[in-house]
């Protein structure tokens, strides 16, 4: 018997705040000094996550010594630099190094061994064709839950942080293994820098709650179209990301672009 007392809607509101609390900043400047056991607590919102057959497939490395932050802060930047050079479609990430100035970088490597721990079919032809992916979805969004868990306990902390995904690109995963002692079997999937961020942004751009529900089945005329993508890639991806969702629909308006100078979220700009 539950005690009947009916979903707790104020709670879930209260936790809805950190969540919408938590933005990715990529630009921190110095702050107090963050000590291990804010950072052990921090982590221990990522052991908590949920994943593919409880098989917690996650070592959590928190780099926060001088050295070690240094030179994956190195490695992180170098990434980016090459992300720039390659990729010159996708928006411009940085232009300075601000990972130097995190008070640690959480890396989250997978063991990738793990998803031999989700279902495989007995039958190798069904296997290919019905389970052998989704064994390495399972793995990427475990690894997924346990970052953003990360993320949310730094937004409790009133740290902010950043979601790099580059770790797991092979030449910086093999360059973070190196520096840092893993294995060829553990893969950096997600890399989270913390840190005192240079401005709080209020908001960021989000779909309204109605447009994203779909109550028991698919609301086919709300589903974004091939062109709402390509239209979203070429115009707006830029400023969702990089910009408070105030400035984001202005400049989306066209309206006071003045403030694209002084109001960017961001080294993005
Ligand atoms: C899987 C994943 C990978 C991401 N990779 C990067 C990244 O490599 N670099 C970066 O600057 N932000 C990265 N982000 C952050 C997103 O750009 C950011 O979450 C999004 O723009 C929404 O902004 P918000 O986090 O402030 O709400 C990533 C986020 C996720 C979930």
């Amino acid at each position: 018997m539950t005690d009947a007392q009916g979903p707790d809607l104020a709670a879930v509101r209260q936790l809805n705040k950190t969540i919408s609390a938590r933005r990715s900043v990529r630009s921190f400047e110095p702050g107090p000094e963050v000590g291990r056991e804010v950072l052990a607590e921090i982590a221990e919102a990522g052991r908590w996550a949920p994943s593919g057959a409880n098989s917690q497939p996650w070592e959590i490395c928190i780099v926060h010594e001088p050295g070690p932050l240094a030179e994956t802060a190195g490695l992180l930047a170098a990434q980016a630099d090459r992300l720039n050079e390659h990729c010159k479609g996708f928006p411009h990430v940085h232009k300075k190094h601000w990972v130097h100035q995190s008070v640690a970088i959480f890396v989250v490597f997978i063991d990738v061994r793990w998803a031999d721990a989700y279902p495989v079919a007995n039958d190798s032809e069904i296997d290919g064709a019905e389970y052998a992916a989704n064994r390495d979805n399972i793995l990427l969004v475990s690894a997924g839950a346990a970052v953003q868990n990360i993320q949310l306990a730094a937004t409790a902390a009133g740290l902010s942080s950043a979601w790099l995904s580059g770790g797991g690109e092979p030449q910086t995963a093999r360059e973070l293994q190196e520096a840092l002692g893993f294995p060829d079997t553990h893969v950096p999937f997600g890399t989270v820098p913390v840190g005192w961020p240079h401005r709080r942004s209020d908001s960021r751009w989000r779909r309204e709650l109605d447009d994203v529900i779909h109550w028991n089945g698919a609301d086919a005329g709300r589903l974004r179209t091939r062109q709402d993508i390509d239209h979203y890639i070429e115009k707006e991806r830029r400023d969702s990301i990089y910009r408070d969702a105030q400035t984001r629909q202005e400049l989306q308006e066209g309206r006071d672009a003045s403030r694209q100078e002084i109001d960017p979220v961001d080294d993005g700009a």
